[in-house]
């Protein structure tokens, strides 16, 4: 079972291959958004890895980080926890103004993922 680490609300044991945004709402019961219902379009699901930023990410991830001109950032509905992994969540529900977090996203990575190799 990998370990999640949120920066701030400790570490929990996360099913293997567990979305990780997720992981992050229902395991470490931190309150991220998810605005597009985990579709990588919103961005809102955005967090900062601090230690095992995954090698490999989605053709929808490297578009939409891309087109909103997003830096430094992983989209954390299109990653799978299947390692360790250490993250801190930078867009919370809390503060944002927003009534709600999205819709639940879909146990599945959506839309189906084309894997390639993270630049950089
Ligand atoms: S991009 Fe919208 S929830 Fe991930």
């Amino acid at each position: 079972m990998p370990k999640l680490t949120v920066e701030g609300f400790g570490t929990v044991d996360v099913d293997d291959n567990k979305r990780l945004v997720l992981a992050i709402e229902q395991d470490a019961r931190v309150d991220i958004l998810h605005a597009c219902g985990g579709n990588a379009r919103c961005t809102t699901c955005r967090v900062e890895f601090i230690d095992g930023e995954p090698e490999v990410m989605t053709v929808a991830e490297k578009q939409v980080l891309a087109a909103k001109g997003a830096t430094g950032v992983r989209l954390s509905c299109q990653i799978r926890c299947d390692h360790d992994m250490t993250v801190r969540a930078i867009s919370r529900l809390t503060g944002s103004g927003r009534p709600d977090p999205g819709s639940t996203p879909a146990p599945d990575i959506t839309p189906p993922p084309e894997w390639i190799p993270k630049e950089g």
